[in-house]
């Protein structure tokens, strides 16, 4: 039998963060039933330490250990909720594996989460960074997050209005250390098309052959991109994009643009903002593929900084300040790091 919850002392966090780069913390607490949250945060040997909530460890960088705790989600759960027609609520429990909740969604025929596809990570991280990919955010998905909120002392369920989505960013992340996600409730569809604006998933499908993709297809074409483009973790450490991209004035975006007209710019947060990518201007300044000694850029995807086998986090966060450096001297726009960075300040 699974145990509710279990406290861990002196924990190596190495194969629990996707980076693979050695770090420890004090504690490690999973637990395994949601409700009993308040009873093992409880715990006297906690009393008074800082708690990292952990997921996958696929967005996060320890460029030290964990300065107190550190709380992993155990439950699993995903749920059908009772309704009828098109639309479909779907539950999950924060510590189901993010890609599997996709595959078992498409596999019910349910379209909504399918250009998610292959998203390192867990559900309950999901909403944290807002995460996103090929056209879809996560938080259009989402109509409710479940938490533990730590300030009430209260299990509380924030609509998505309260969740505050932007892009990869939402109120969990702007106010970190106040709610421990506990569960995710989606809307998703039985009738609704595939959404396949995104650059190159149209000509993906058409190579597989698909005339008339559904959700499974539209998946299976975003895993096959991303295979191509993206290093998995398993092989060589990474947290997937590493920056953001940033959101520049649109004056600065438009004299870029007709200095780099190769230089891709999308909508921004607002009618006088552009979005710029990022990957772009990092390998304009030409790190795509740099190594130095087990810290690098991969050599598929410019935004994505790996760990060739004994990179440390603070190389890591060493190279990527470098990189930011680089892109701020050359075309006067700041990066910030997607991932969190633990142990140290950006
Ligand atoms: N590009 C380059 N060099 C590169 C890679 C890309 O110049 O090495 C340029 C290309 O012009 C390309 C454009 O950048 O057309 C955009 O690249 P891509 O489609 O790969 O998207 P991205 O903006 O770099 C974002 C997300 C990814 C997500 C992809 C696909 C962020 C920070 N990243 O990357 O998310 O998979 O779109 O939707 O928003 C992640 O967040 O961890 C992540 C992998």
């Amino acid at each position: 039998m699974t145990a509710l919850y279990q406290l861990v002392r002196d924990a190596d966090l190495t194969r629990r963060n996707t980076f693979g780069v050695p770090a420890r913390a004090p504690w490690l607490l999973q637990v395994n039933d949601a409700s009993l949250l308040p009873e093992a945060l409880g715990l006297p040997q906690l009393r008074g330490l800082p708690l990292l909530p952990l997921g996958g460890g696929s967005n996060l960088l320890f460029a030290g250990d964990a300065p107190g705790a550190v709380l992993v989600m155990g439950g699993d759960r995903i749920e059908l909720l009772p309704g009828d027609g098109d639309a479909v609520r779907v539950r999950a429990e924060a510590g189901a594996e993010w890609h599997g909740l996709v595959m078992w969604s498409v596999g019910q025929g349910l379209s909504g989460l399918e250009n998610l596809a292959l998203i390192p990570g867990s559900v309950g991280a999901a909403p944290i960074q807002n995460i996103g990919a090929y056209g879809v955010g996560a938080g259009e998905r989402i109509v409710a997050v479940e938490a533990w909120d730590l300030g009430a002392q209260a299990f509380v369920r924030l609509d998505r209005d309260a969740c505050a989505f932007g892009y990869r960013d939402s109120a969990f992340k702007r106010q970190p250390g106040r709610w421990i996600v506990t569960a995710v409730e989606f809307a998703l569809s039985r009738t609704a098309a595939p959404r396949l604006g995104y650059a190159g998933l149209a000509e993906e499908l058409a190579a597989m052959g698909v005339a008339s993709p559904g959700p499974r297809e539209t998946a299976e074409a975003v895993i096959r991109i991303r295979r191509r483009k993206l290093p998995d973790p398993a092989q060589v450490g990474n947290a997937g994009s590493f920056f953001k991209n940033p959101i520049v004035p649109r004056a600065l975006a438009e004299s870029l643009y007709q200095a780099h007209p190769a230089l891709p710019v999308f909508p921004g947060d607002a009618e006088d903002t552009r979005k710029l990518s990022a990957a772009w201007l990092i390998d304009a300044c030409g790190w795509k593929g740099r190594r130095e000694g087990d810290a690098g850029v991969s050599a598929g995807h410019a935004l994505v900084l790996v760990n060739h086998g004994r990179a440390t986090g603070l190389q890591l966060l060493d190279l990527a300040r470098r990189i930011a450096a680089s892109v701020q001297e050359r075309f006067g726009v700041a990066l910030e790091p997607e991932p969190r960075v633990v142990g140290a300040d950006w």
